[in-house]
Protein backbone atom coordinates (compact mmCIF):
# COMPACT_ATOMS: atom_id res chain seq x y z
CA UNK A 1 0.00 0.00 0.00
CA UNK A 2 1.07 3.67 -0.58
CA UNK A 3 0.49 5.06 2.84
CA UNK A 4 -0.49 3.37 6.24
CA UNK A 5 -2.68 4.68 9.47
CA UNK A 6 -0.36 5.15 12.58
CA UNK A 7 -3.07 5.03 15.38
CA UNK A 8 -5.87 6.92 14.61
CA UNK A 9 -4.36 10.49 16.67
CA UNK A 10 -4.68 12.89 13.76
CA UNK A 11 -6.38 12.57 10.24
CA UNK A 12 -3.64 10.45 8.17
CA UNK A 13 -3.68 9.29 4.83
CA UNK A 14 -5.92 6.04 4.64
CA UNK A 15 -5.35 2.74 1.92
CA UNK A 16 -9.28 3.13 2.34
CA UNK A 17 -11.11 3.98 -0.78
CA UNK A 18 -14.62 3.65 -0.59
CA UNK A 19 -15.60 5.66 -4.11
CA UNK A 20 -15.21 2.80 -6.44
CA UNK A 21 -14.36 4.97 -9.21
CA UNK A 22 -10.94 5.72 -7.21
CA UNK A 23 -8.54 3.76 -8.91
CA UNK A 24 -7.18 2.65 -5.83
CA UNK A 25 -10.23 1.36 -4.38
CA UNK A 26 -9.63 -1.91 -5.81
CA UNK A 27 -6.38 -2.54 -4.31
CA UNK A 28 -5.47 -5.78 -3.67
CA UNK A 29 -6.99 -8.01 -1.12
CA UNK A 30 -6.24 -11.44 0.43
CA UNK A 31 -8.07 -14.44 1.70
CA UNK A 32 -7.66 -13.35 5.23
CA UNK A 33 -9.47 -9.47 4.63
CA UNK A 34 -12.95 -11.75 4.72
CA UNK A 35 -14.87 -13.89 7.25
CA UNK A 36 -16.75 -16.56 5.53
CA UNK A 37 -20.25 -17.27 6.22
CA UNK A 38 -22.84 -19.36 4.48
CA UNK A 39 -22.70 -21.69 1.31
CA UNK A 40 -25.14 -19.93 -1.27
CA UNK A 41 -24.22 -22.41 -3.90
CA UNK A 42 -22.21 -25.14 -5.32
CA UNK A 43 -21.46 -26.15 -8.73
CA UNK A 44 -18.61 -28.36 -10.65
CA UNK A 45 -15.92 -26.29 -10.22
CA UNK A 46 -16.59 -23.72 -7.74
CA UNK A 47 -18.60 -22.98 -3.99
CA UNK A 48 -19.79 -19.30 -3.56
CA UNK A 49 -19.90 -18.30 0.35
CA UNK A 50 -21.19 -15.40 1.62
CA UNK A 51 -17.29 -13.37 2.78
CA UNK A 52 -17.70 -10.33 4.91
CA UNK A 53 -15.13 -7.67 4.58
CA UNK A 54 -13.17 -7.64 8.00
CA UNK A 55 -12.72 -4.00 7.82
CA UNK A 56 -15.74 -2.68 6.10
CA UNK A 57 -18.54 -5.44 7.36
CA UNK A 58 -19.55 -5.10 4.13
CA UNK A 59 -21.02 -8.59 2.58
CA UNK A 60 -20.08 -9.91 -0.67
CA UNK A 61 -20.58 -13.63 -2.31
CA UNK A 62 -17.53 -15.00 -2.61
CA UNK A 63 -16.76 -17.45 -5.16
CA UNK A 64 -13.99 -19.71 -4.72
CA UNK A 65 -12.86 -22.08 -7.33
CA UNK A 66 -11.02 -25.04 -6.63
CA UNK A 67 -7.21 -24.84 -9.04
CA UNK A 68 -6.65 -28.55 -9.35
CA UNK A 69 -10.39 -29.23 -10.03
CA UNK A 70 -10.34 -26.82 -13.01
CA UNK A 71 -6.45 -27.56 -14.37
CA UNK A 72 -7.68 -31.30 -14.23
CA UNK A 73 -10.48 -30.97 -16.43
CA UNK A 74 -8.97 -27.88 -18.68
CA UNK A 75 -11.14 -25.08 -17.41
CA UNK A 76 -8.49 -22.75 -16.66
CA UNK A 77 -9.35 -20.86 -19.86
CA UNK A 78 -13.10 -20.86 -19.34
CA UNK A 79 -11.84 -19.17 -15.82
CA UNK A 80 -10.30 -16.40 -17.01
CA UNK A 81 -12.63 -15.67 -19.81
CA UNK A 82 -15.10 -15.39 -16.38
CA UNK A 83 -13.00 -12.85 -14.82
CA UNK A 84 -12.12 -11.04 -17.96
CA UNK A 85 -15.52 -10.63 -18.95
CA UNK A 86 -16.92 -9.75 -15.58
CA UNK A 87 -13.94 -7.66 -14.81
CA UNK A 88 -16.03 -5.12 -17.93
CA UNK A 89 -18.84 -5.23 -16.60
CA UNK A 90 -20.46 -1.72 -14.34
CA UNK A 91 -24.32 -2.24 -14.52
CA UNK A 92 -26.90 -2.25 -11.89
CA UNK A 93 -27.99 -5.39 -13.28
CA UNK A 94 -24.67 -7.26 -13.45
CA UNK A 95 -22.93 -8.39 -10.79
CA UNK A 96 -19.87 -6.82 -9.92
CA UNK A 97 -16.32 -8.31 -9.68
CA UNK A 98 -14.55 -5.81 -7.05
CA UNK A 99 -11.20 -8.29 -6.09
CA UNK A 100 -9.98 -11.57 -7.01
CA UNK A 101 -7.20 -13.26 -5.14
CA UNK A 102 -6.02 -17.18 -4.39
CA UNK A 103 -4.35 -19.02 -2.10
CA UNK A 104 -2.61 -22.69 -2.82
CA UNK A 105 -6.06 -24.65 -3.15
CA UNK A 106 -8.16 -21.87 -4.63
CA UNK A 107 -9.09 -18.67 -6.77
CA UNK A 108 -11.46 -16.51 -5.32
CA UNK A 109 -13.50 -13.87 -6.89
CA UNK A 110 -15.59 -10.97 -4.88
CA UNK A 111 -18.92 -10.55 -6.44
CA UNK A 112 -21.94 -8.61 -5.45
CA UNK A 113 -23.99 -10.75 -2.99
CA UNK A 114 -27.06 -10.87 -4.34
CA UNK A 115 -29.51 -11.72 -1.52
CA UNK A 116 -33.19 -13.14 -2.95
CA UNK A 117 -31.42 -15.48 -4.81
CA UNK A 118 -32.51 -16.83 -8.46
CA UNK A 119 -35.26 -15.55 -10.72
CA UNK A 120 -35.42 -19.12 -11.31
CA UNK A 121 -37.37 -19.73 -7.64
CA UNK A 122 -39.97 -17.09 -8.40
CA UNK A 123 -40.62 -18.25 -11.84
CA UNK A 124 -41.22 -21.80 -10.64
CA UNK A 125 -43.32 -20.63 -7.45
CA UNK A 126 -45.35 -17.92 -8.70
CA UNK A 127 -45.36 -18.08 -12.57
CA UNK A 128 -47.27 -17.18 -14.53
CA UNK A 129 -45.89 -13.17 -12.98
CA UNK A 130 -48.61 -10.30 -14.31
CA UNK A 131 -48.35 -8.41 -17.51
CA UNK A 132 -46.61 -5.91 -15.49
CA UNK A 133 -44.09 -7.89 -13.68
CA UNK A 134 -43.03 -9.83 -16.61
CA UNK A 135 -42.32 -6.64 -18.66
CA UNK A 136 -40.47 -5.22 -15.31
CA UNK A 137 -38.14 -8.08 -14.98
CA UNK A 138 -37.62 -8.26 -19.04
CA UNK A 139 -36.77 -4.69 -18.82
CA UNK A 140 -33.85 -5.40 -16.47
CA UNK A 141 -32.46 -8.05 -18.25
CA UNK A 142 -32.86 -6.47 -21.54
CA UNK A 143 -30.63 -3.78 -19.99
CA UNK A 144 -28.08 -5.89 -18.68
CA UNK A 145 -27.56 -7.76 -21.68
CA UNK A 146 -27.15 -4.59 -23.46
CA UNK A 147 -24.44 -3.57 -21.41
CA UNK A 148 -22.83 -7.14 -21.82
CA UNK A 149 -22.72 -6.63 -25.41
CA UNK A 150 -21.48 -3.36 -25.26
CA UNK A 151 -18.74 -4.58 -22.98
CA UNK A 152 -17.49 -6.25 -25.79
CA UNK A 153 -19.31 -10.11 -24.66
CA UNK A 154 -22.05 -12.42 -25.36
CA UNK A 155 -23.56 -14.02 -21.71
CA UNK A 156 -24.24 -17.08 -24.00
CA UNK A 157 -26.37 -18.63 -20.95
CA UNK A 158 -28.99 -16.41 -20.37
CA UNK A 159 -31.67 -18.13 -17.87
CA UNK A 160 -33.50 -17.67 -14.68
CA UNK A 161 -30.83 -19.53 -12.46
CA UNK A 162 -28.45 -16.93 -13.79
CA UNK A 163 -30.51 -14.06 -13.19
CA UNK A 164 -29.90 -13.08 -9.43
CA UNK A 165 -32.37 -10.67 -7.00
CA UNK A 166 -30.92 -8.42 -4.74
CA UNK A 167 -33.14 -6.86 -1.39
CA UNK A 168 -34.90 -4.89 -3.47
CA UNK A 169 -35.70 -7.95 -5.94
CA UNK A 170 -33.78 -6.02 -8.78
CA UNK A 171 -31.92 -8.72 -10.73
CA UNK A 172 -28.30 -9.28 -10.80
CA UNK A 173 -27.34 -11.23 -13.80
CA UNK A 174 -24.43 -13.68 -12.77
CA UNK A 175 -21.77 -16.80 -14.25
CA UNK A 176 -19.96 -15.27 -17.06
CA UNK A 177 -18.67 -19.15 -17.26
CA UNK A 178 -19.52 -19.23 -20.47
CA UNK A 179 -18.99 -15.80 -22.12
CA UNK A 180 -17.32 -15.25 -25.32
CA UNK A 181 -15.40 -11.96 -25.45
CA UNK A 182 -15.76 -10.88 -28.83
CA UNK A 183 -13.75 -7.74 -29.30
CA UNK A 184 -11.05 -7.16 -31.44
CA UNK A 185 -8.15 -6.24 -29.37
CA UNK A 186 -8.87 -8.60 -26.89
CA UNK A 187 -9.66 -12.04 -28.81
CA UNK A 188 -9.75 -14.89 -26.44
CA UNK A 189 -8.81 -18.03 -28.53
CA UNK A 190 -12.01 -19.94 -27.39
CA UNK A 191 -13.74 -23.04 -29.27
CA UNK A 192 -14.86 -21.35 -32.38
CA UNK A 193 -11.48 -20.09 -33.24
CA UNK A 194 -9.82 -22.94 -32.35
CA UNK A 195 -12.19 -25.26 -34.33
CA UNK A 196 -13.49 -27.84 -32.11
CA UNK A 197 -16.77 -26.34 -31.26
CA UNK A 198 -17.98 -27.80 -27.91
CA UNK A 199 -21.64 -26.69 -26.33
CA UNK A 200 -21.42 -24.29 -24.16
CA UNK A 201 -24.65 -23.06 -22.19
CA UNK A 202 -27.98 -24.75 -21.12
CA UNK A 203 -30.13 -27.12 -23.01
CA UNK A 204 -33.56 -25.21 -22.81
CA UNK A 205 -32.21 -21.71 -23.79
CA UNK A 206 -29.32 -22.67 -26.61
CA UNK A 207 -30.33 -21.07 -29.71
CA UNK A 208 -30.78 -22.74 -33.37
CA UNK A 209 -27.13 -21.39 -34.69
CA UNK A 210 -25.35 -22.80 -32.31
CA UNK A 211 -27.50 -26.31 -32.74
CA UNK A 212 -26.10 -25.62 -36.63
CA UNK A 213 -22.77 -24.65 -35.62
CA UNK A 214 -23.49 -21.58 -37.28
CA UNK A 215 -20.96 -18.67 -35.71
CA UNK A 216 -22.45 -17.31 -32.36
CA UNK A 217 -23.22 -13.87 -32.30
CA UNK A 218 -24.49 -11.51 -29.56
CA UNK A 219 -28.23 -12.58 -31.10
CA UNK A 220 -27.96 -16.00 -29.26
CA UNK A 221 -28.60 -13.81 -25.81
CA UNK A 222 -31.71 -12.55 -27.66
CA UNK A 223 -33.39 -15.68 -28.57
CA UNK A 224 -32.31 -16.51 -24.91
CA UNK A 225 -34.01 -13.57 -23.08
CA UNK A 226 -37.00 -14.27 -25.41
CA UNK A 227 -37.51 -17.99 -23.75
CA UNK A 228 -37.14 -15.78 -20.06
CA UNK A 229 -39.83 -14.03 -21.13
CA UNK A 230 -42.02 -16.81 -22.44
CA UNK A 231 -41.45 -18.79 -18.97
CA UNK A 232 -42.31 -15.78 -16.72
CA UNK A 233 -45.26 -15.49 -18.29
CA UNK A 234 -46.20 -19.74 -18.51
CA UNK A 235 -43.87 -21.12 -16.60
CA UNK A 236 -42.40 -23.40 -18.30
CA UNK A 237 -39.34 -22.81 -21.21
CA UNK A 238 -40.78 -22.93 -24.58
CA UNK A 239 -38.87 -25.93 -25.80
CA UNK A 240 -39.27 -28.00 -22.57
CA UNK A 241 -38.99 -31.47 -23.25
CA UNK A 242 -37.79 -34.64 -21.29
CA UNK A 243 -34.07 -34.89 -22.63
CA UNK A 244 -31.60 -32.90 -24.44
CA UNK A 245 -32.05 -34.47 -27.40
CA UNK A 246 -35.18 -33.88 -27.82
CA UNK A 247 -35.28 -30.50 -26.50
CA UNK A 248 -32.49 -29.89 -29.75
CA UNK A 249 -34.92 -31.10 -31.88
CA UNK A 250 -37.74 -28.48 -30.87
CA UNK A 251 -35.70 -25.77 -31.40
CA UNK A 252 -34.05 -26.81 -34.79
CA UNK A 253 -38.11 -26.88 -35.66
CA UNK A 254 -38.67 -24.33 -34.17
CA UNK A 255 -41.86 -26.19 -31.86
CA UNK A 256 -43.19 -24.15 -29.42
CA UNK A 257 -46.98 -23.03 -28.55
CA UNK A 258 -47.90 -20.18 -28.17
CA UNK A 259 -49.97 -19.90 -25.79
CA UNK A 260 -53.98 -18.08 -26.43
CA UNK A 261 -54.03 -16.09 -23.29
CA UNK A 262 -50.86 -14.74 -23.45
CA UNK A 263 -51.03 -11.21 -24.27
CA UNK A 264 -50.70 -9.85 -28.12
CA UNK A 265 -47.58 -7.64 -26.97
CA UNK A 266 -46.05 -10.58 -25.87
CA UNK A 267 -46.62 -12.77 -28.14
CA UNK A 268 -45.67 -10.71 -30.84
CA UNK A 269 -42.46 -9.59 -29.31
CA UNK A 270 -41.61 -13.58 -28.70
CA UNK A 271 -42.36 -14.50 -31.64
CA UNK A 272 -39.70 -11.87 -33.10
CA UNK A 273 -37.06 -13.31 -30.54
CA UNK A 274 -37.62 -16.70 -31.05
CA UNK A 275 -36.58 -16.38 -34.77
CA UNK A 276 -34.12 -18.90 -36.11
CA UNK A 277 -32.29 -16.79 -38.60
CA UNK A 278 -29.89 -14.61 -35.96
CA UNK A 279 -29.99 -11.76 -38.50
CA UNK A 280 -33.51 -11.94 -39.00
CA UNK A 281 -34.18 -12.50 -34.93
CA UNK A 282 -35.22 -8.98 -33.08
CA UNK A 283 -31.65 -7.62 -31.14
CA UNK A 284 -29.78 -8.21 -34.62
CA UNK A 285 -28.15 -4.94 -35.95
CA UNK A 286 -30.54 -5.03 -39.04
CA UNK A 287 -33.67 -4.78 -37.23
CA UNK A 288 -32.67 -1.74 -35.50
CA UNK A 289 -30.46 -3.15 -32.45
CA UNK A 290 -31.90 -3.28 -29.06
CA UNK A 291 -33.28 -0.11 -28.95
CA UNK A 292 -36.30 -1.65 -31.41
CA UNK A 293 -36.84 -3.98 -28.49
CA UNK A 294 -37.01 -1.54 -25.93
CA UNK A 295 -39.29 0.72 -28.69
CA UNK A 296 -41.75 -2.42 -28.81
CA UNK A 297 -45.14 -2.08 -27.42
CA UNK A 298 -45.11 -5.18 -24.76
CA UNK A 299 -42.63 -2.56 -22.95
CA UNK A 300 -44.84 0.38 -23.46
CA UNK A 301 -44.57 2.49 -20.05
CA UNK A 302 -41.32 1.33 -19.10
CA UNK A 303 -38.68 4.23 -17.73
CA UNK A 304 -36.05 2.38 -19.37
CA UNK A 305 -33.48 5.65 -17.55
CA UNK A 306 -34.87 4.38 -13.80
CA UNK A 307 -35.86 1.30 -13.81
CA UNK A 308 -33.22 -0.06 -11.60
CA UNK A 309 -34.08 3.12 -9.00
CA UNK A 310 -37.42 1.97 -9.34
CA UNK A 311 -39.63 0.23 -6.81
CA UNK A 312 -39.87 -3.45 -8.17
CA UNK A 313 -43.77 -5.14 -8.44
CA UNK A 314 -44.63 -7.21 -6.49
CA UNK A 315 -44.11 -10.64 -6.67
CA UNK A 316 -46.97 -12.66 -4.76
N1 LIG B 1 -25.06 -17.50 -5.74
C1 LIG B 1 -24.18 -17.43 -6.72
N2 LIG B 1 -23.74 -16.19 -6.87
C2 LIG B 1 -24.37 -15.44 -5.97
C3 LIG B 1 -24.38 -14.07 -5.65
N3 LIG B 1 -23.61 -13.21 -6.30
N4 LIG B 1 -25.18 -13.65 -4.67
C4 LIG B 1 -25.95 -14.52 -4.02
N5 LIG B 1 -26.00 -15.82 -4.27
C5 LIG B 1 -25.22 -16.28 -5.25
Amino acid sequence: SLTHTTGGSEPTLSTEVDDPSHPLYHHRRIVSDFDYGDILGEGSYSTVLIGKDKRTGKQYAVKRLDKAHIVKNNKVKYVMIERDALSRMNHPGIVKLYWTYKDNRSLYFVLDLARSGELYTYVRRLAPFDLDTTKFYAAEILLAIEHIHERGVIHRDIKPENILLDDNMHIKVTDFGSAKIIDENNQQEGEDTAGTRSFVGTAEYVSPELLRSDPVSKEADMWAFGCVIYQMLSCKSPFKAPTDYLIFQKIKNLEYVMPDEFPPAAKDIIQKLLTSDPEQRFGSQALGGIQAIKDHPFFDGVDWENIFNSTAPPLK
